[in-house]
């Protein structure tokens, strides 16, 4: 059952308008539809509707009653002439609906998640989204357990009705996909605000969450408005609704949903106070709050032809969102998060088994494909082509895009058009990008004539084969470049080189020494990147390059290299190659950075943090999991003892900034509990003790939880009393009990995985719940030390967990393929016990489609 991008044919059925009447009932909601269709296109075909578990109890076609025929997922029904009203009913159970699509119970509450084909689960329609229509909704419900009904739209009237119910009717003039559908029904409370948009229409706000939390919502209000502004300011776009309303739940398969005029979200994206949320988890809010409020153009107004456009407004989107969180805070900063989770989670899928374009051409199950590939590589794709036309070029063709498209489902190919149009770019050879899945290899080297003053930058192209793309054609690599003098520790001025070739070569003259080259900077192609450089190059540009991210990508290197070295080196002295900095010298830049003027705390932060255990796996061939845990963990054990003073002191100089939210005391924060992580490391005899200080005396989440994650990975009393401290202190509060569960599965302590085997039985631990589930297992899965334990019994445990959730959850399971699906990067022992697992998942009878196809595609 395999969909491939090139079948794509129009519905042979358009539904105009809907109208849909709902009686809803936690286990028994009766749904009776209204559908105006009309054929589309000269055939006689039947009608038929998408339909998953739900089929009709009656179906007719103008007042008449059909027979219809089952096929496969669909069902069929003949229809004379060339428009009818069908009208047919069904009968869900929303309590029972584990999946979490389609119509759902949460918390006593109602809800929807219709993205992509969770519609077809209440009742048969064409699901797909190049089927715009009206929709009008009627809600009945009881009252006093449902006070509060909700749709797309506008409300158009409501009202009491006998025997304690009551209803609501709403509107939708826009005409929308399916996937954008929601309902809501429950006993709610709103935070209520309200924008004015720049043309002077009023929009009424509204957050809805449980009783008790409404004093968390300020945060996501704020970032509703901001984004609302920043729309109108950056790219012109106006909210097109009198009422734009939020709903948060606590079982949601992922962070939040942009239906229109209704966004429904996880309710970590939408609940914070300082006592509670991080300075990150506000980040994320923000985030994902304009991220859902951006898709009202694109997503919404402009929409998708087909689910292989997935990227055309998720990667527009997410470059939308990365935009507006750089302006809100630290571009440098933004740039630097966005990176590192691209190269966590996006490098090693296109790396992998799973790897496939932004656009991809085929899927079994489109829920498997909104992957860190379609979102983030996405984003960079867009990313790259507004770093080509530059800023008010870019907006031209974005304009172009909004204005043709309007109102239409559009396809990736009409973007890169409207594109190259409006911005004046040729995209010709561009367009791979959405072809080719992949990581581009580059290499770059900078040769110098002394007699002539003439540097020379080469640079290559490579590609290495992903599945079904054996040969890949060159892409054209947008690299932004400069060539620092070393005496004046300064460039010319910036260029943009657009490596198009196999090999290319620049030469630039007037230098009389070689200067040192800083490429890639901001980080404008997604490459792995190779440059041959003179040993020093790497320190020079940590302390003196100009860009941001490339002084963070100089220290990353040096570290990497060094680490590499170290590995190499247990295999017997000599055994490492290359030209890796001694140690002391990367104290020495350590130190340097530590107490650099010219950085703020935040930057600061991100700069000294070393790469993961996982992401050094990625640099090898071969993964050496324990290896990597003992070099990584004697580098960060040298920083941390040889440094201790100044560490010290930053962390006692942070630790007088009283809380707020400006940008000051954040970045203080975020240096505290990093400079407290290297305190630790340095086995100095009072860590626990300081660690402890910071947490008792924490007055917000921030400090709290740096310092419990600081003693959750050490062997002190101290551990136990702050983990169960916190624990008692947050019962009941599911999102701060999740970090409960993160912090000690995420921990590097000896026992993470006796503690894992604990904390499954616990008591607060349940497989209904995804955040719970995540919360758990991902730090656990992305403990890479813990996880690939020789044994293989962490292999085991998310096995288990597997075989166990697939049956209610199949889309949050199959999230959890992948760790598995890595097992060519290890070693043979290793990958056998990886390739039984997923062998041990293929052979549970009935297993999910999502599941499988994850299986099947790790297994090739
Ligand atoms: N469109 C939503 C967003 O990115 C996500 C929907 C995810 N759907 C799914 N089946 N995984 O904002
Ligand atoms: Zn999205």
């Amino acid at each position: 059952p395999v969909i491939y991008r090139a079948d794509y044919q129009p519905p042979d059925w358009r539904v105009e308008t809907v109208s849909l009447e709902f009686d809803l009932d936690l286990s028994a909601t009766e749904v009776h539809a209204t559908l105006g269709i009309v054929r589309n296109g000269d055939h006689d075909r039947a009608v038929r509707l998408d339909c998953d578990g739900a089929l009709p109890q009656t179906l007719a076609v103008d007042g008449q009653p059909v027979n219809w025929r089952q096929e496969g997922s669909r069902i069929a029904f003949d229809v004379q002439g060339e428009r009818a009203i069908v009208t047919l009913s069904t009968r869900i159970a929303p309590d029972t609906n584990t999946q979490l699509m389609g119509l759902f119970a949460s918390n006593g509450m109602l809800c929807t998640q219709c993205e992509a084909e969770g519609f077809r689960r209440i009742i048969p329609f064409v699901d797909r989204p190049d089927n715009m229509s009206v929709y009008e909704v009627l809600l009945r419900a009881d009252k006093s357990r449902f006070p509060v009904l909700l749709s797309n739209g506008a409300l158009v009237e409501s009202g009491d009705l006998d025997g304690g119910r009551h209803y609501a009717r709403w509107r939708d003039p826009h005409p929308k996909p399916s996937y954008l559908f929601a309902l809501v029904a429950g006993d709610l409370v709103a935070t209520r605000d309200s924008f004015t948009t720049k043309s002077g229409t009023h929009v009424d706000l509204a957050i809805f969450v449980r009783a008790g939390d409404e004093g968390r919502t300020a945060h996501a209000m704020q970032a509703l408005k901001a984004s609302m502004a920043w729309d109108e300011r950056v790219y012109g776009l106006e909210y097109d609704l009198p009422v734009f309303n939020i709903v948060a739940v606590s079982d949601f398969n992922m962070g939040a949903m942009e239906n229109k005029g209704l966004n429904i979200f996880n309710s970590r994206y939408i609940l914070a106070d300082p006592d509670t949320a991080t300075d990150y988890d506000y980040d994320a809010i923000e985030g994902v709050v304009a991220h859902e409020y951006f898709h009202n153009w694109s997503g919404n107004r402009v929409t998708c032809r087909d689910w292989f456009q997935l990227s055309l407004k998720e990667g527009f989107t997410v470059y939308r969102d990365q935009c507006f969180s750089a302006d809100m805070g630290s571009e440098a900063v933004k740039r630097i998060e966005d990176v590192r989770m691209l190269r966590a989670a996006q490098f090693p899928e296109d790396a992998g088994p799973l790897a496939h374009p932004i656009r991809p051409d085929s899927y079994m199950e489109i829920s498997n494909f909104y992957t860190s590939t379609v979102y983030n590589k996405g984003a960079e794709v867009i990313r790259m082509m507004a770093t080509m036309a530059g800023p008010e070029r870019f907006r031209a063709g974005c304009d172009l895009y909004f204005a043709r498209h309007d109102g239409e489902a559009a396809t990736c190919e009409d973007f890169v058009r409207a594109m190259e149009e409006g911005a004046g770019l040729d995209l010709g050879q561009f367009r791979r990008w959405y072809e080719q899945a992949g990581t581009p290899q580059v290499q770059a080297r900078l040769e110098h004539d002394a007699a002539t003053g003439t540097a020379t930058l080469h640079l290559r192209q490579n590609f290495t084969p992903t599945p079904g793309q054996p040969a890949k054609p060159l892409m054209p690599i947008p690299l932004r470049t400069a060539l620092i003098d070393r005496d004046m520790k300064a460039h010319r001025g910036e260029m943009l080189v657009v490596l198009t070739e196999a090999e290319q070569a620049l030469s630039f003259t007037g230098y009389a020494r070689a200067p040192v080259l800083s490429i890639n900077r901001g980080f404008s192609a997604p490459v792995n990147l190779d440059v041959a450089r003179a040993s020093g190059d790497l320190p020079f540009l940590v302390r003196h390059d100009d860009d941001p991210f490339a002084r963070y990508e100089a220290l990353q290197q040096l570290v990497i290299d060094r680490l590499i070295a170290d590995i190499a080196d247990m295999d017997g002295p000599g055994a490492a190659q290359g030209h890796a900095v001694s140690l002391d010298e990367i104290i020495a830049v350590f130190g340097d950075l530590v107490s650099d003027q010219r950085l703020d705390d935040s930057m600061r932060a991100e700069i000294l943090s070393l790469p993961t255990e996982a992401f050094l796996g990625e640099q090898m061939l071969i993964v050496r999991p324990e290896a990597i845990h003992v070099a990584r963990k004697s580098l960060r054990k040298a920083i941390g003892s040889r440094l201790l003073n100044q560490w010290r002191i930053v962390h006692e100089r942070a630790s007088s900034v009283p809380y707020s939210l400006s940008r000051e005391a954040r970045g203080a924060r975020k240096i505290k509990s990093l400079a407290l992580g290297y305190i630790a490391s340095a086995e100095a005899g009072d860590a626990a003790m300081v660690a402890f200080d910071q947490f008792a005396r924490a007055d917000n989440m921030t400090d709290r939880q740096g310092a419990l994650a600081v003693l959750a990975s050490m062997q002190a009393d101290q551990r136990e009393t702050a983990l169960d401290s916190f624990y008692n202190r947050y019962q009941g509060n599911a999102l701060v009990i999740d970090k409960w569960f993160s912090l000690q599965t995420g921990s590097a302590h000896p026992r993470v995985h006796e503690q894992m085997l604990e904390l499954i039985r616990h008591k607060d631990f349940t497989l209904t719940n995804p955040n719970r589930v995540r919360a758990l297992y991902w730090p656990f899965v992305s403990n890479q030390a813990v996880f690939h334990e020789a044994s293989g019994r962490g292999y085991e445990l998310l096995t288990d967990l597997v075989l166990k959730l697939d049956p209610l959850n199949p889309q949050t399971t199959a999230r959890f393929i992948a760790p598995l699906g890595r097992w060519r990067r290890f070693d043979e022992a290793r990958a056998a016990k990886m390739r039984d697992c997923l062998e041990r998942i293929l052979a549970q009878p009935g297993l999910s489609k999502d599941v499988t196809e994850q299986v099947v595609k790790s297994l090739e």
